[in-house]
């Protein structure tokens, strides 16, 4: 694996070698390392990024504390067979300091993630832009884990004509049932079963959408419930986004939906999800 720091370093695609990126904030874990193989299936040649981008963290005390792990995120990438790693300082990502202009996510911005953590999808969108335009991929992964992310990502590319194929892959979890995320370190042996509220929840609604009889606010209210029984666990929103433009869905909605959780366990936030059907297909 070649391992490279400088925007300057990063080689041209080859004509008919199809190129993967995987972008990631390091502090890899098996959902990171899935989108890595997967990306495997589909290119010749896999480019994997670890920045822990500042413009996307609307609280400086989290940005201060992400895990920064690139030795061990190096070795796991070497063992995947990763052709190469770009892992840039901050002034190689921002020469100029702090972007003038910016990729503005739109409406994302005022649904769930977006109205809770103000600024995050524009920070998202400026540096996926920009990594893009480094690596030049045919192809870029993201984890079903960040839904909205992928929502924000997908409609970047085709609003901005920006060649790259956007594949989604389904959410990692433990054996227990936690979604993997770099932040779950943070959490304590108690404060970790408590966080097992979120993925119960979330199965719960699923369960109650899946019969195919109940509304998205029964099937909110299903889930809620478990939330609110749950101790050590203070939910910021627990809703049902459309797919396609993550949106909250109207109380009459059949189809496909995104039940979203995030919830604060300590002082870590976490966020979760479910791709479901409500009242059978649309
Ligand atoms: P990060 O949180 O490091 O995640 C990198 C990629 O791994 C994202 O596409 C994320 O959705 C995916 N991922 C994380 N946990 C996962 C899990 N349990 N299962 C499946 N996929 C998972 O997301 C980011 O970094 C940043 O916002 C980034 C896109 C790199 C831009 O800075």
């Amino acid at each position: 694996m070649q391992t490279v720091h400088k925007a300057a370093q990063l080689p041209a695609p080859r004509e008919g070698v199809r190129r993967a990126v995987v972008m990631t904030m390091g502090a890899l874990h098996e959902g990171h390392l899935t989108l890595v193989r997967h990306a495997r299936t589909l290119a010749d040649e896999v480019l994997v990024t670890v920045f822990v981008n500042p413009l996307q963290f609307n609280d400086p005390a989290d940005l201060e504390r992400y895990p920064r792990t690139l030795e061990a995120d190096a070795a796991l990438l070497e063992a995947e067979g990763v052709d190469l790693l770009y892992a840039p300082a901050v002034e190689d990502v921002y020469p100029g300091g702090t972007p003038l202009v910016t990729v503005n996510a739109g409406p994302i911005n005022t649904h769930f993630e977006g109205a809770f953590r103000p600024g995050h999808f524009d920070g998202v969108l400026t540096v996926v832009l920009k990594l893009m335009h480094l690596t030049r991929p045919d192809v870029a992964l993201f984890g079903q884990k960040d839904a909205q992310q992928v929502i924000a990502v997908r409609t970047m590319c085709r609003d901005l004509n920006v060649p790259v194929e956007v594949v989604a892959v389904p959410t990692v979890r433990d054996a227990d049932g936690l979604a993997l995320s770099s932040r779950n370190v943070f959490l304590s042996a108690a404060q970790r079963q408590d966080a097992l509220a979120l993925s119960r929840a979330l199965g719960t609604a699923d369960a109650v959408a899946r019969t195919g009889t109940a509304t998205v606010a029964q099937v909110l209210a299903a889930g809620r419930a478990v939330l609110d029984a749950a101790s050590g666990v203070g939910t910021e929103y627990f809703g049902a986004l459309d797919p396609r433009s993550a949106a909250p869905v109207p109380e009459d909605y059949r189809g496909e939906v995104v039940v979203a959780v995030a919830a604060t366990v300590g002082n870590t936030r976490l966020i979760d999800n479910v791709v479901t059907e409500v009242g059978g297909p649309a």
